[in-house]
Formats: structure tokens, sequence, C-alpha cells
């Protein structure tokens, strides 16, 4: 079983700007080992501390064969181009959106052994670092869309809160024809393609 239950969207805590972390410590080493672990368990490529219920600046990512990694205080020191791709979230259940964000990142931080990093980043890992580091500011995806979008994917969170439960961590059924008009959804799932934080099902 996982260590944490995902927070999902209208809990408190995903609008709160994190607080930077001040000393990276045997107990941010244990909180990012769980919040992988949580992370693998939802089939996502990244997970923010606030979408744990903790209040911290870090997020943990695994791309790629990158294996996990976590980045501590990450900062966003350049952004360039626009790249648009389907963006989901741990945190928005099942919802896929296409998204225009900026499609190259400078993000720099520290790692667990509380070493600088600093990476260069292009399209899907650049749009994962972007989403983890709105989180850290209280942001959530349902913010990049426009009004007729959020509309449509509230619609959709609330239909599901009454039929499955809001943190139901079983995939809700999805009836044919139920997607929200101006929502994307990927083609059909297969097995590996779950909810991808960060970015779309792997395709
Ligand atoms: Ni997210």
């Amino acid at each position: 079983m996982a260590p944490y239950r995902i927070r999902i969207f209208g809990d408190p805590v995903l609008k709160r700007r994190a607080e930077e972390v001040t000393e990276i410590d045997g107990r941010i080493a244990r909180l990012a080992e769980d919040m992988h672990i949580t992370m693998k368990e939802a089939h996502g490529l990244g997970l923010a501390a606030p979408q744990v219920g903790v209040s911290r600046r870090l997020f943990v990512y695994e791309i790629g064969n990158s294996g996990p990694r976590t980045l501590v205080n990450p900062v966003i020191t350049e952004r360039d181009g626009e790249w648009e791709h389907e963006e989901g979230c741990l945190s928005v259940p099942e919802l896929f959106f296409w998204v225009t964000r900026p499609q190259r990142v400078h993000v720099s931080g520290y790692d667990l052994d509380g070493r600088e990093v600093s990476i260069e980043a292009e399209e899907l890992e650049a749009t994962l670092y972007q989403h983890e580091v709105d989180h850290l500011d209280g942001h959530l995806i349902l913010e990049l869309l426009d009004d007729d979008q959020r509309k449509q994917a509230m619609r959709e969170v609330r239909q599901r809160a009454v039929t499955g439960g809001p943190g139901s961590r079983a995939p809700a059924p999805r009836a044919p024809g139920t997607r929200a008009p101006g929502t994307q959804v990927p083609g059909p799932r297969g097995p590996a393609a779950g909810t991808g934080e960060g970015t779309a099902s792997q395709r």
C-alpha cells in the first residue's frame, strides 16, 4: 500500500504556497522515498509534496530511464519557446487537457545530498518541472484552462465525486461519451497508460 494518499483537487493544501526546505536531512529523504513509492503506485511521472499533504518545496519524478529523482527548493530561472501537449495530474485524476507551456526551461535546485543541481530541459521534461513547481506555488493545471474547459472539467470532477467519491483511488469507470467537450483525453488506454502526472499518458 502506498505510504500516502494523494490529495485531490479541492484539498486546501494544494492551493497553498509550499515552504522552502531549510535542511535536507533524513526526514526529507524519507519523505522523498515514500513519495516515490506513492507516485509509482499511482503510475505517475512526478509528484509534489503538497500532493501528499506536506507543504514543502520538493518534488519527486522519474522520466525515461532516469530512475527516481528528487528536486528540493526548485526554481525555474529561464523559460523559452512554446509547446502544446496533453497533460494530466494525479490530483485531478483521469482528466487530460491540452495545455500550452514554454518549451524549454532552466531549473535549479538541490538533490537529496544537498548538491546544487542545474538542469536544461525541453518538452516533456520541461513540462514536468513546470507542472511540479506550479504545485509548490499552489497552482493546479485547471488554472491553465480557458473558462469553457474549466467548467467542463469541474462538471466531470463533481460527477465523479457523486459516483466514486473524491479521493477514491480506484480508477473511475468512464462510460463512452462522458468526456467533456473541450477536454482532450488520450486515445484508448493500455495498461501502461495510467494517469501521468505532468504529462499525458505515454504514447
Ligand atoms: Ni499534478
